[in-house]
């Protein structure tokens, strides 16, 4: 047993010093099979004397159940934010107040990347790893402990028995971002817009084996409460890197201001050759007494800045412009470009929006182009570069035919945008499966553009009722669709057969009736076969429905392809009714008249979920607080919104309050 013992605690050790190597210093110095081959020995030893397992074990990574819910941790120190400069200008007023503030004519600081991704606080008990935390509203965070210990370049351990809070940035790489969601893409679940989101959605999982499948990474920049040896942010830096926790190597000591902004412009300059994102640098005072003696303010420590790069921007060249056929018909013109990195992923596409755009922008083939990516996936053309037109460019006319069907097409009066009118067009087809399949309407995981495009490519399918009498064999002898996958995808599909009737409706892409009406429609009459004979009168009865919508549904309906659609659906078992839950709340309008505004996630429920619970109750959803704002519902890190609310006097209610409002607790 005693030596069980002392080889479980040598394995321990070994084990995180080749995690350390190969996560934090990537320089490994044994192979994946030896590494594992420890691994399984330990594992093996904790399961034949159980007394010999603890929680700051390397086996314990990835382990326990999934949470119900997370707690919370009261930060010791509140987690601050920073102030913004974004001119040289505004760099030097800051130094200008550090300066009064201190009393000395010239102080050095410390420059660092600001790493865009998200802040956590990790708690060390004489070298353990106990707990740790996101930052939350700054002064209460979410517990994460769990999830923080997938991260393997987190020591569990630290070298020296050092009791401390240590502060750092969450982050995911760029083309782990981009992998991460190309597999989503495939997988029809939801895309992140941007390598931040991906990590702060990954942290807070419930499920700490959801987590480790993620790429996290994570660089220390700064302590909480300690009483480390330490006396400069170069000195700090220096010891977390002693105490093996990753720093970020690209730093430096300025001497005055004028050096800052130097590092501030070399880092501008070169953003794009880091494999991660960074937002711009932060600059704060070297000298740690200093720091103390100057405090901070309520949202933020006067010893320190962040110097904020714009938005990416990035020229290229438009090799081609293809138009797109939506799933209403619509043409929109895209640019192809030659492939670019920027804000953290490599960017072929551009949207060109409509062709009054395209003339506005006067964008032609060859041209070399200003491209920005302001938080969407999709980046837009800013401006062509002119000067750097050749006479080769070629102009762009948009087709007067749909280009994957051949019929004509035309631009209504008042539209933006030319639309083929063809029903059985195969782009439109395929856009309209798509949109059938989305997490929003039938929610089919599994089934994303490229397998439906595979589908149409083999015949599979013609319409949205075809999806239901695929067959696993038909599907597995399809490339790139192993037997297991094509399984799953026909147990995802007969699933989505007992959705309730309005993510049905909202599936079948009628114009104007989005969400929310095929909610109101369904809500009201409860059967598709009701649904599907009133007349305008009737649907216009419904709170919620004018004549347009009313119009565009009966259209919809009277329309023999919608016949012979429903036919095929209905003899293949798919729910066409609403269901009513005896005793839900769903059906008092409990929350009449009552604006919601929602910020910041929460943890229970999706945005749009919680939208779709305010709104079954009678409650409204507006996307800003205004004075009409009843409730602002707060999640994590709820960003600009609250600070308008308390402003404005709304009341402000966490989640498990709103749980209470909605009467689901
Ligand atoms: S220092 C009290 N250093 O930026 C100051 N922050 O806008 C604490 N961040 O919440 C922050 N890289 O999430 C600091 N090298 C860095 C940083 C950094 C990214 C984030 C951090 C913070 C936010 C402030």
């Amino acid at each position: 047993m005693e030596e069980a013992a002392a080889r479980a605690a040598q394995l321990r050790q070994e084990i995180e010093e080749h995690n350390y190597r190969y996560h934090v210093l990537d320089d490994p110095v044994i192979s994946d099979q030896q590494f594992d081959a420890l691994m399984r020995e330990l594992v093996e030893l904790e399961r034949r004397f159980p007394e010999l397992q603890r929680d700051d074990s390397p086996t314990r990574r990835v382990g326990g159940a999934p949470r119900a819910g997370f707690s919370t941790v009261a930060h010791k120190l509140p987690m601050l934010g920073l102030d913004n400069a974004f001119q040289l200008e505004e760099l030097r007023d800051f130094d200008s107040r550090v300066r009064r503030l201190a009393g000395l004519s010239s102080v050095e600081y410390f420059c660092e990347l600001k790493i865009d991704g998200l802040a956590v606080s990790l708690q060390y008990e004489e070298g353990r790893f106990t707990r740790g935390s996101t930052r939350g509203d700054g002064f209460t965070g979410e517990e994460i402990t769990h999830n923080l210990r997938t991260i393997r370049q987190i020591p569990l351990n630290l070298p020296d028995p050092v009791t401390a809070e240590v502060r750092g940035e969450v982050y995911i790489n760029r083309a782990d971002f981009e992998a991460m969601n190309s597999l989503r893409r495939e997988q029809n679940k939801p895309l992140f817009a941007n390598p931040r989101n991906a990590a702060a959605g990954s942290l807070r999982q419930l499920d700490p084996r959801i987590t480790a499948a993620r790429p996290l990474r994570i660089f220390f920049y700064g302590l909480g409460e300690h009483n480390l040896p330490v006396f400069t942010h170069g000195d700090l830096l220096a010891y977390l890197e002693r105490l093996r926790l990753p720093v970020n190597p690209h730093r430096a000591l300025c001497r005055n201001i004028d050096e800052a902004w130097e590092f501030c412009c070399e880092w501008a300059e070169r953003r794009s050759e880091l494999p991660y994102e960074i937002d711009g640098v932060v600059v704060k005072v070297n000298d740690l007494a200093l720091q103390e003696r100057m405090g901070n303010t309520a949202r933020s420590p006067r010893w320190a800045v962040a110097f904020k790069y714009p938005p990416e921007e990035k020229s290229t060249r438009v090799l081609d412009i293809l138009v797109n056929v939506g799933r209403t018909g619509a043409i929109t013109p895209v640019a192809v470009l030659e492939p670019v990195l920027i804000s953290g992923s490599t960017v072929q596409r551009a949207s060109l929006h409509n062709e009054d755009i395209l003339a506005e922008k006067e964008v032609m083939i060859g041209d070399t182009v200003v491209i920005r990516k302001a938080g969407e996936i999709i980046p837009e053309v800013v401006r062509v570069l002119k000067e750097k037109r050749t006479g080769a460019e070629r102009a762009f006319q948009m087709p007067e035919k749909c280009p994957s069907c051949g019929a004509a097409v035309h631009r209504l009066p008042g539209e933006a945008v030319r639309r083929c009118f063809n029903p059985s067009c195969p782009a439109q087809l395929v856009e309209r499966i798509v949109h059938f399949a989305s997490r929003r309407a039938m929610d089919i995981e599994g089934l994303g553009p490229a397998v439906v495009r595979l589908l149409w490519r083999e015949g599979l399918v013609r319409d949205l009722a075809d999806l239901y009498y695929l067959k696993a064999s038909q599907l597995s002898k399809l490339e790139g669709l192993a037997e297991k996958s094509a399984a799953n995808l026909v147990a995802a599909i007969e699933k989505s057969k007992g959705n309730p009737l309005h993510r049905l409706l909202f599936g079948f892409g009628i114009r104007l009736v989005g969400e929310k009406a095929s909610r109101l429609l369904a809500e009201h009459f409860l059967t598709l076969d009701r649904l599907r004979e009133a007349g305008p009168e009737e649907l216009t009865a419904v709170p919620g429905i004018g004549p347009k919508i009313a119009g565009a549904a009966i259209r919809f309906f009277q329309a023999p392809e919608t016949a012979e659609l429903l036919d095929k659906l209905a003899q293949a078992g798919v729910n066409f009714n609403e269901p009513v839950v005896e005793g839900d709340t769903a059906g008092e309008r409990v929350l009449e008249g009552k604006t919601f505004v929602f910020s910041g996630a929460l943890k229970r429920f999706t945005r749009h979920e919680a939208a779709g619970l305010v709104t079954e109750r009678g409650g409204r959803v507006s996307p800003a607080v205004s004075r009409k704002t009843d409730y602002l519902v707060t999640g994590a890190e709820p960003g600009s919104k609250l600070a308008r609310a308390h402003e404005l006097g709304v009341a402000v209610i966490d989640e498990s309050a709103f749980l209470e409002l909605l009467q689901l607790q």
